[in-house]
């Protein structure tokens, strides 16, 4: 189930709609099964579906488009798609904000370990007030790692910088010295923002790392064991992007010798399952791949999705076509 408001708009324009009746991820076979059922000229798939050769055939010859109620389409085979004329789109842009509060958010519920001190007060643990009572770190004028630098890593870039004067080390396959010039350049002459070329860079260098890379076969465990040794002791790992891009196994083990200090994430390399052991650890902050959960956020992606369906319907090219 999608909020209404692009069903509506689809309905508005004529356009009869069907939904799967299953409010749940739906198996490859139930997939392909509700597809069969009908002649569909666009389909509008979630996350969570594996759109591969066999679900574009089902969906039938007359399908033009799949619209992934996503920014990221890794459950795409982009290639497959094209080669039978099928457009992908995604719906980049309005989930940008909500993500990347999520990030924050994540960063700061880990530092000042908010999440354990919710439990031990439920637990009537509080029995006063005491000088060393679950201490956490400060994040501001620390220094911030951001990999990948799409819209939602420059958009936590800089939330960050202009809340909390974080510093913001950025890697991303080319320097974007556009984005440099948005910030403001300290009194000493200092940068607050520096481009680093290499990734390791990052993982040696920052208080907290936050990923915002896509799922790419070069991206996959591009967290890994190596990565996550070059980490200060004291410092915190975010993501929010996709769960494959961080060995998790290698995450469980490294935050049980204490490197990193903490971590915060929102995906999971096999969702929903977690890597043994990582639900036991008090270090870490845990959600449900909500970081696009708002009202407001999946609202507007509903909207988007429908509107790049009736691009595609009414002949044009939609505005958020994924290009190979
Ligand atoms: C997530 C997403 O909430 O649109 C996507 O591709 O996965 C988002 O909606 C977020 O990126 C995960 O933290």
């Amino acid at each position: 189930m999608i909020p209404n408001s692009g069903i509506d708009l689809l309905q508005a324009k004529g356009y009869e709609v069907m939904v799967s009746p299953e409010n749940r991820v739906l198996a490859k076979s139930e997939l392909i099964d509700f597809l069969k059922k009908d002649q569909y000229d666009a389909v509008l798939c979630l996350l969570t579906d594996k759109i591969d050769a066999d679900v574009l055939d089902a969906a039938g010859k007359q399908c033009k488009i799949f619209a992934n109620y996503a920014v990221g389409f890794d459950n795409v085979d982009l290639k497959t798609a094209a080669d039978r004329g099928v457009m992908i789109t995604n719906t980049p842009g309005v989930l940008t904000d909500s993500v990347a509060e999520h990030a924050v958010a994540l960063m700061l519920s880990v530092a000042h370990r908010i999440p354990e001190s919710d439990r031990f007060t439920r637990a009537g643990k509080y029995h006063g007030w005491e000088p060393m009572l679950l201490l956490g770190h400060d994040m501001s004028h620390k220094v911030l790692g951001i990999v990948g630098l799409g819209r939602i890593g420059s958009r936590v870039a800089h939330i960050a910088a202009a809340g909390f004067g974080m510093k913001i080390l950025y890697y991303d396959v080319k320097r974007a010295e556009s984005f440099e010039q948005e910030f403001p350049v300290a009194d000493n002459g200092a940068p607050q923002v520096e481009f680093r070329e290499n990734p390791d860079m990052i993982f040696e260098q920052a208080d907290v790392v936050s990923i915002h890379v896509p799922l790419l076969p070069t991206t996959r465990h591009m967290v890994d064991a190596r990565k996550l040794g070059l980490m200060k002791k004291t410092a915190y790992l975010i993501n929010t992007s996709r769960g494959p891009i961080v060995d998790e196994v290698a995450l469980v083990e490294a935050l049980k010798n204490g490197t990193p200090h903490g971590a915060a994430l929102d995906v999971y390399e096999n969702e929903p399952a977690l890597a043994p052991g990582l639900a036991d650890l008090e270090n870490v902050v845990l959600t449900p791949h909500t970081a696009s959960g708002t009202e407001e956020t999946r609202q507007a992606m509903s909207v988007l999705a429908a509107q790049n369906i009736i691009e595609a319907l009414e002949g044009r090219i939609p505005p958020n076509v994924v290009k190979i």
